[in-house]
Protein backbone atom coordinates (compact mmCIF):
# COMPACT_ATOMS: atom_id res chain seq x y z
CA UNK A 1 0.00 0.00 0.00
CA UNK A 2 1.12 3.44 -0.60
CA UNK A 3 1.78 5.87 2.11
CA UNK A 4 0.27 8.18 0.16
CA UNK A 5 -3.58 8.47 2.08
CA UNK A 6 -5.59 10.82 0.90
CA UNK A 7 -5.74 13.00 -1.96
CA UNK A 8 -8.13 16.44 -3.00
CA UNK A 9 -9.13 17.18 -6.72
CA UNK A 10 -10.68 19.98 -8.44
CA UNK A 11 -12.10 20.46 -12.11
CA UNK A 12 -10.95 24.28 -13.42
CA UNK A 13 -11.75 26.34 -15.98
CA UNK A 14 -14.56 25.43 -18.77
CA UNK A 15 -15.96 21.93 -18.44
CA UNK A 16 -15.95 19.99 -21.44
CA UNK A 17 -16.87 16.34 -22.63
CA UNK A 18 -15.09 13.62 -19.89
CA UNK A 19 -14.66 15.16 -16.78
CA UNK A 20 -17.03 12.96 -14.87
CA UNK A 21 -14.68 9.95 -16.75
CA UNK A 22 -11.84 11.34 -15.71
CA UNK A 23 -13.31 11.77 -11.98
CA UNK A 24 -14.80 8.07 -11.92
CA UNK A 25 -11.43 7.08 -13.12
CA UNK A 26 -9.27 8.54 -10.29
CA UNK A 27 -11.58 7.44 -7.18
CA UNK A 28 -11.87 4.22 -8.44
CA UNK A 29 -7.98 3.30 -8.93
CA UNK A 30 -6.80 5.39 -5.69
CA UNK A 31 -9.32 3.39 -3.69
CA UNK A 32 -9.51 0.03 -5.28
CA UNK A 33 -5.64 0.34 -6.34
CA UNK A 34 -3.91 2.39 -3.59
CA UNK A 35 -6.44 2.93 -0.46
CA UNK A 36 -6.11 6.26 -0.87
CA UNK A 37 -9.40 8.67 -0.65
CA UNK A 38 -10.26 11.95 -2.73
CA UNK A 39 -11.68 14.74 -1.15
CA UNK A 40 -13.21 16.57 -4.07
CA UNK A 41 -13.53 20.55 -4.19
CA UNK A 42 -16.49 22.27 -5.85
CA UNK A 43 -16.35 24.38 -8.78
CA UNK A 44 -12.81 24.36 -8.58
CA UNK A 45 -10.28 26.77 -6.80
CA UNK A 46 -13.34 29.01 -5.34
CA UNK A 47 -14.22 25.21 -3.43
CA UNK A 48 -10.22 25.19 -2.46
CA UNK A 49 -10.39 28.59 -1.26
CA UNK A 50 -13.47 28.53 0.29
CA UNK A 51 -13.20 24.88 1.91
CA UNK A 52 -16.50 23.43 0.16
CA UNK A 53 -16.06 19.83 -0.91
CA UNK A 54 -17.77 16.52 -1.44
CA UNK A 55 -15.91 13.67 -0.30
CA UNK A 56 -15.59 11.40 -3.50
CA UNK A 57 -16.22 7.33 -2.66
CA UNK A 58 -16.36 4.56 -5.04
CA UNK A 59 -19.76 4.45 -4.74
CA UNK A 60 -20.37 8.67 -5.66
CA UNK A 61 -18.42 8.14 -8.88
CA UNK A 62 -20.47 5.16 -10.18
CA UNK A 63 -22.40 6.03 -13.42
CA UNK A 64 -21.03 8.88 -14.57
CA UNK A 65 -18.80 7.87 -17.33
CA UNK A 66 -21.28 9.17 -20.12
CA UNK A 67 -22.43 11.98 -18.49
CA UNK A 68 -21.35 15.48 -19.41
CA UNK A 69 -20.37 18.18 -17.45
CA UNK A 70 -18.31 17.95 -13.64
CA UNK A 71 -19.93 16.23 -10.49
CA UNK A 72 -18.01 18.82 -8.84
CA UNK A 73 -18.55 22.06 -10.74
CA UNK A 74 -16.27 24.08 -12.36
CA UNK A 75 -15.35 27.50 -12.59
CA UNK A 76 -13.12 29.78 -14.87
CA UNK A 77 -13.03 32.67 -12.33
CA UNK A 78 -11.42 32.50 -8.36
CA UNK A 79 -8.19 32.36 -9.35
CA UNK A 80 -6.94 32.03 -5.36
CA UNK A 81 -3.57 34.20 -6.35
CA UNK A 82 -6.27 37.25 -7.97
CA UNK A 83 -9.86 36.96 -5.93
CA UNK A 84 -12.50 39.64 -7.01
CA UNK A 85 -12.85 41.96 -3.84
CA UNK A 86 -14.47 45.10 -2.36
CA UNK A 87 -12.27 47.18 -0.11
CA UNK A 88 -13.68 50.37 1.10
CA UNK A 89 -16.38 50.19 -1.60
CA UNK A 90 -13.97 49.68 -4.42
CA UNK A 91 -13.89 46.72 -6.58
CA UNK A 92 -10.08 44.47 -6.63
CA UNK A 93 -8.50 41.75 -6.05
CA UNK A 94 -6.95 39.89 -3.39
CA UNK A 95 -4.42 37.29 -3.14
CA UNK A 96 -6.04 34.89 -1.36
CA UNK A 97 -3.78 31.17 -2.35
CA UNK A 98 -2.66 31.00 1.69
CA UNK A 99 -6.40 30.83 2.05
CA UNK A 100 -6.06 27.64 -0.45
CA UNK A 101 -2.96 26.25 1.35
CA UNK A 102 -4.30 26.64 4.76
CA UNK A 103 -7.94 24.38 3.33
CA UNK A 104 -5.25 21.80 1.67
CA UNK A 105 -3.72 21.18 4.59
CA UNK A 106 -6.49 21.25 6.82
CA UNK A 107 -7.73 18.33 5.15
CA UNK A 108 -3.86 16.23 5.45
CA UNK A 109 -4.21 15.84 1.96
CA UNK A 110 -0.69 14.29 0.08
CA UNK A 111 -1.36 15.97 -3.49
CA UNK A 112 -4.01 18.23 -5.72
CA UNK A 113 -4.76 16.62 -8.54
CA UNK A 114 -5.93 19.63 -10.89
CA UNK A 115 -8.13 18.89 -13.80
CA UNK A 116 -7.91 21.80 -16.16
CA UNK A 117 -6.64 23.85 -19.34
CA UNK A 118 -4.16 26.21 -19.44
CA UNK A 119 -5.55 28.69 -17.37
CA UNK A 120 -6.63 26.07 -14.32
CA UNK A 121 -3.31 24.38 -14.65
CA UNK A 122 -0.92 27.56 -14.80
CA UNK A 123 -2.43 28.47 -11.27
CA UNK A 124 -1.95 24.74 -10.05
CA UNK A 125 1.75 25.46 -11.29
CA UNK A 126 2.11 28.82 -8.94
CA UNK A 127 0.39 26.88 -5.99
CA UNK A 128 3.37 23.84 -6.66
CA UNK A 129 5.57 26.87 -6.12
CA UNK A 130 4.33 27.67 -2.98
CA UNK A 131 5.12 24.00 -1.86
CA UNK A 132 2.30 22.16 -2.91
CA UNK A 133 2.06 18.47 -4.75
CA UNK A 134 0.08 18.99 -7.78
CA UNK A 135 -0.69 16.53 -10.31
CA UNK A 136 -2.27 17.98 -13.60
CA UNK A 137 -4.58 15.99 -16.02
CA UNK A 138 -5.10 18.32 -19.62
CA UNK A 139 -8.71 19.05 -20.05
CA UNK A 140 -10.39 21.37 -23.12
CA UNK A 141 -11.99 21.34 -26.13
CA UNK A 142 -9.36 23.48 -27.25
CA UNK A 143 -6.82 21.25 -27.65
CA UNK A 144 -4.25 23.81 -27.05
CA UNK A 145 -2.14 22.60 -24.38
CA UNK A 146 1.97 21.91 -24.79
CA UNK A 147 3.34 19.30 -23.34
CA UNK A 148 0.55 16.45 -24.19
CA UNK A 149 -0.45 15.46 -28.09
CA UNK A 150 -4.15 15.12 -26.94
CA UNK A 151 -6.23 16.41 -24.53
CA UNK A 152 -9.84 15.01 -23.13
CA UNK A 153 -12.71 16.83 -24.45
CA UNK A 154 -11.12 17.81 -28.07
CA UNK A 155 -12.80 14.36 -30.21
CA UNK A 156 -16.45 15.38 -28.46
CA UNK A 157 -16.38 18.94 -29.31
CA UNK A 158 -14.80 17.72 -32.97
CA UNK A 159 -17.76 15.30 -33.19
CA UNK A 160 -20.23 18.21 -32.67
CA UNK A 161 -19.02 20.66 -34.72
CA UNK A 162 -18.79 17.99 -37.89
CA UNK A 163 -22.05 17.08 -37.11
CA UNK A 164 -22.91 20.20 -37.26
CA UNK A 165 -21.31 20.68 -40.78
CA UNK A 166 -23.07 17.68 -41.84
CA UNK A 167 -26.35 19.03 -41.70
CA UNK A 168 -25.22 23.00 -42.61
CA UNK A 169 -23.96 21.24 -45.70
CA UNK A 170 -27.48 19.68 -46.94
CA UNK A 171 -28.85 23.15 -46.50
CA UNK A 172 -26.50 24.81 -48.61
CA UNK A 173 -26.68 22.31 -50.99
CA UNK A 174 -30.58 22.57 -51.40
CA UNK A 175 -30.63 26.83 -51.05
CA UNK A 176 -27.27 27.48 -52.98
CA UNK A 177 -25.91 29.33 -50.42
CA UNK A 178 -22.81 30.24 -48.98
CA UNK A 179 -22.65 28.89 -45.13
CA UNK A 180 -20.63 29.93 -42.55
CA UNK A 181 -19.40 28.04 -39.43
CA UNK A 182 -18.10 29.71 -36.29
CA UNK A 183 -16.46 27.08 -34.37
CA UNK A 184 -14.73 27.51 -30.64
CA UNK A 185 -11.35 27.47 -29.88
CA UNK A 186 -9.89 30.70 -28.40
CA UNK A 187 -6.54 31.12 -29.87
CA UNK A 188 -6.39 27.94 -31.48
CA UNK A 189 -7.70 26.52 -34.66
CA UNK A 190 -7.68 23.11 -34.17
CA UNK A 191 -11.34 22.18 -33.64
CA UNK A 192 -12.22 24.52 -37.25
CA UNK A 193 -9.70 22.85 -38.75
CA UNK A 194 -10.12 19.20 -37.93
CA UNK A 195 -14.14 19.55 -38.55
CA UNK A 196 -13.16 21.28 -41.81
CA UNK A 197 -11.21 18.34 -42.99
CA UNK A 198 -13.68 15.88 -41.43
CA UNK A 199 -17.22 17.76 -42.92
CA UNK A 200 -16.08 18.61 -46.44
CA UNK A 201 -15.36 22.34 -45.26
CA UNK A 202 -14.37 24.33 -48.89
CA UNK A 203 -12.58 27.03 -46.92
CA UNK A 204 -10.72 27.18 -43.36
CA UNK A 205 -10.39 29.89 -41.32
CA UNK A 206 -7.91 29.13 -38.55
CA UNK A 207 -6.26 32.08 -36.26
CA UNK A 208 -2.52 30.73 -37.32
CA UNK A 209 -3.49 31.62 -40.82
CA UNK A 210 -4.65 35.57 -40.78
CA UNK A 211 -6.77 35.24 -44.05
CA UNK A 212 -8.15 37.99 -46.56
CA UNK A 213 -11.76 38.50 -47.37
CA UNK A 214 -10.38 38.64 -51.43
CA UNK A 215 -9.16 35.39 -51.21
CA UNK A 216 -12.64 33.71 -49.79
CA UNK A 217 -14.44 35.66 -52.46
CA UNK A 218 -12.60 34.08 -54.69
CA UNK A 219 -12.79 30.33 -53.38
CA UNK A 220 -16.82 30.82 -53.77
CA UNK A 221 -16.76 32.38 -57.12
CA UNK A 222 -14.26 29.73 -58.34
CA UNK A 223 -16.40 26.73 -56.87
CA UNK A 224 -19.20 28.46 -58.54
CA UNK A 225 -17.44 28.64 -61.98
CA UNK A 226 -16.83 24.97 -61.67
CA UNK A 227 -20.52 24.80 -61.23
CA UNK A 228 -20.64 24.20 -57.23
CA UNK A 229 -23.24 25.98 -56.18
CA UNK A 230 -22.96 26.22 -52.41
CA UNK A 231 -19.87 26.98 -50.35
CA UNK A 232 -19.18 25.51 -46.96
CA UNK A 233 -17.41 27.71 -45.07
CA UNK A 234 -15.54 27.15 -40.79
CA UNK A 235 -14.19 30.06 -39.32
CA UNK A 236 -12.35 29.34 -35.70
CA UNK A 237 -13.82 32.19 -33.37
CA UNK A 238 -9.77 33.66 -33.02
CA UNK A 239 -9.89 33.67 -36.63
CA UNK A 240 -8.65 37.46 -38.18
CA UNK A 241 -7.52 39.08 -41.11
CA UNK A 242 -4.68 39.74 -42.57
CA UNK A 243 -3.60 43.04 -40.83
CA UNK A 244 -7.01 42.72 -38.14
CA UNK A 245 -8.01 42.19 -34.87
CA UNK A 246 -9.99 38.95 -33.44
CA UNK A 247 -13.67 39.28 -33.02
CA UNK A 248 -14.33 40.07 -28.54
CA UNK A 249 -17.44 39.21 -27.68
CA UNK A 250 -17.24 40.19 -24.07
CA UNK A 251 -15.10 40.48 -21.14
CA UNK A 252 -15.55 38.52 -18.37
CA UNK A 253 -12.87 40.89 -15.73
CA UNK A 254 -13.04 38.32 -12.90
CA UNK A 255 -11.66 35.25 -15.21
CA UNK A 256 -8.53 33.79 -15.55
CA UNK A 257 -8.24 34.82 -19.37
CA UNK A 258 -10.84 37.86 -19.39
CA UNK A 259 -11.48 37.84 -23.44
CA UNK A 260 -14.46 36.00 -24.84
CA UNK A 261 -13.95 36.30 -28.87
CA UNK A 262 -16.61 35.28 -30.85
CA UNK A 263 -18.44 37.48 -33.64
CA UNK A 264 -16.11 36.68 -36.39
CA UNK A 265 -18.39 34.03 -38.52
CA UNK A 266 -21.75 36.44 -38.63
CA UNK A 267 -19.03 39.41 -39.38
CA UNK A 268 -17.40 37.31 -42.39
CA UNK A 269 -21.23 36.39 -43.55
CA UNK A 270 -22.43 40.15 -43.62
CA UNK A 271 -18.57 41.10 -45.84
CA UNK A 272 -19.58 38.08 -47.81
CA UNK A 273 -22.68 38.98 -48.51
CA UNK A 274 -21.83 42.77 -49.94
CA UNK A 275 -19.62 41.12 -52.35
CA UNK A 276 -21.32 38.00 -53.71
CA UNK A 277 -24.27 37.46 -55.77
CA UNK A 278 -25.73 34.95 -53.13
CA UNK A 279 -27.26 34.49 -49.87
CA UNK A 280 -24.41 33.93 -46.97
CA UNK A 281 -25.72 32.79 -43.59
CA UNK A 282 -23.62 32.45 -40.59
CA UNK A 283 -24.46 29.98 -37.62
CA UNK A 284 -22.89 29.88 -34.49
CA UNK A 285 -21.92 27.05 -32.81
CA UNK A 286 -20.71 27.68 -29.23
CA UNK A 287 -21.41 26.07 -26.11
CA UNK A 288 -22.65 22.86 -27.67
CA UNK A 289 -19.30 22.16 -28.63
CA UNK A 290 -19.09 21.77 -24.72
CA UNK A 291 -21.99 19.57 -23.50
CA UNK A 292 -23.43 16.54 -23.79
CA UNK A 293 -21.91 13.00 -23.39
CA UNK A 294 -18.28 12.21 -24.44
CA UNK A 295 -17.23 9.94 -27.05
CA UNK A 296 -16.26 6.67 -26.56
CA UNK A 297 -12.45 8.40 -27.61
CA UNK A 298 -12.73 10.57 -24.72
CA UNK A 299 -14.34 8.40 -22.41
CA UNK A 300 -11.06 6.11 -22.73
CA UNK A 301 -8.43 8.49 -22.66
CA UNK A 302 -9.81 10.38 -19.78
CA UNK A 303 -10.21 7.11 -18.12
CA UNK A 304 -6.72 6.48 -19.31
CA UNK A 305 -5.59 9.62 -17.71
CA UNK A 306 -7.39 9.52 -14.74
CA UNK A 307 -6.00 6.07 -13.83
CA UNK A 308 -2.25 7.09 -14.24
CA UNK A 309 -3.11 10.04 -12.30
CA UNK A 310 -3.79 7.64 -9.21
CA UNK A 311 -1.05 5.55 -9.68
CA UNK A 312 1.05 8.31 -10.03
CA UNK A 313 0.04 9.80 -6.94
CA UNK A 314 0.25 6.93 -5.36
CA UNK A 315 3.68 6.55 -6.50
CA UNK A 316 5.00 10.16 -5.05
CA UNK A 317 5.08 11.76 -8.72
CA UNK A 318 4.54 15.30 -8.09
CA UNK A 319 4.53 19.12 -10.02
CA UNK A 320 3.55 17.18 -13.37
CA UNK A 321 0.76 17.00 -15.86
CA UNK A 322 -0.38 13.49 -17.30
CA UNK A 323 -0.11 13.39 -21.13
CA UNK A 324 -0.57 11.47 -24.02
CA UNK A 325 3.19 11.00 -26.12
CA UNK A 326 1.76 8.47 -29.56
CA UNK A 327 0.02 5.80 -28.23
CA UNK A 328 1.23 5.68 -24.11
CA UNK A 329 0.09 7.56 -21.50
CA UNK A 330 3.15 9.28 -19.35
CA UNK A 331 3.80 12.41 -17.43
CA UNK A 332 5.31 16.07 -18.82
CA UNK A 333 6.59 19.01 -16.54
CA UNK A 334 3.88 20.88 -14.97
CA UNK A 335 6.16 23.87 -16.14
CA UNK A 336 6.59 22.40 -19.46
CA UNK A 337 2.66 22.46 -20.09
CA UNK A 338 1.87 25.47 -19.80
CA UNK A 339 5.16 27.64 -21.01
CA UNK A 340 3.14 28.25 -24.07
CA UNK A 341 0.07 27.00 -26.09
CA UNK A 342 0.09 24.25 -28.36
CA UNK A 343 -1.18 26.32 -32.32
CA UNK A 344 -1.39 25.10 -35.72
CA UNK A 345 1.69 25.03 -37.28
CA UNK A 346 0.83 26.06 -41.01
CA UNK A 347 2.96 24.17 -42.78
CA UNK A 348 2.09 20.91 -40.72
CA UNK A 349 1.03 17.89 -42.75
CA UNK A 350 -2.24 17.94 -41.64
CA UNK A 351 -2.85 21.35 -43.27
CA UNK A 352 -1.05 20.30 -46.41
CA UNK A 353 -3.65 17.41 -46.69
CA UNK A 354 -6.27 19.84 -46.74
CA UNK A 355 -4.30 22.67 -49.19
CA UNK A 356 -4.46 19.02 -51.03
CA UNK A 357 -8.15 18.14 -51.90
CA UNK A 358 -8.80 21.73 -52.56
CA UNK A 359 -9.65 23.50 -49.05
CA UNK A 360 -8.93 26.93 -49.12
CA UNK A 361 -7.28 28.49 -46.21
CA UNK A 362 -7.73 32.51 -47.33
CA UNK A 363 -4.42 33.42 -47.46
CA UNK A 364 -3.68 31.97 -51.42
O1 LIG B 1 -11.60 26.95 -23.42
C1 LIG B 1 -12.84 26.40 -23.75
C2 LIG B 1 -13.75 27.45 -24.34
O2 LIG B 1 -14.98 26.84 -24.67
C3 LIG B 1 -13.18 28.19 -25.54
O3 LIG B 1 -13.22 27.46 -26.73
C4 LIG B 1 -14.01 29.43 -25.54
O4 LIG B 1 -13.31 30.51 -26.13
C5 LIG B 1 -14.25 29.71 -24.07
O5 LIG B 1 -14.00 28.48 -23.40
C6 LIG B 1 -15.64 30.19 -23.74
O6 LIG B 1 -15.71 30.45 -22.38
P1 LIG B 1 -17.08 30.80 -21.63
O7 LIG B 1 -17.75 29.51 -21.27
O8 LIG B 1 -16.66 31.56 -20.43
O9 LIG B 1 -17.92 31.59 -22.57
Amino acid sequence: MSKVKRIGVLTGGGDCPGLNAVLRALVKTAAYGHGISVVGFLDGFSGLIRDRTLRLEPDRVSGILPRGGTILGSSNKDNPFRVPAVTDGVKGFEDRSDDAMRVFAAYGLDLLVVVGGDGSLTIAHQLAGKGMPILGIPKTIDNDLAATDLTFGFDTALTTATEALDKLHTTAASHHRVQVLEVMGRYAGWIALQAGLAGGGDVILIPEIPFTIDSVVEAVKERAFRGRTFTLIVIAEGARAQGGERFVSRVVEDSTDSVRLGGAGYWLSAELEKRLDREVRGTVLGHLQRGGSPTPFDRILATRYGVHAANCAAQGVRQVMVALKGMEITTAPLAEAVAQLRLVDPESQIVRAARAVGTRFGDE
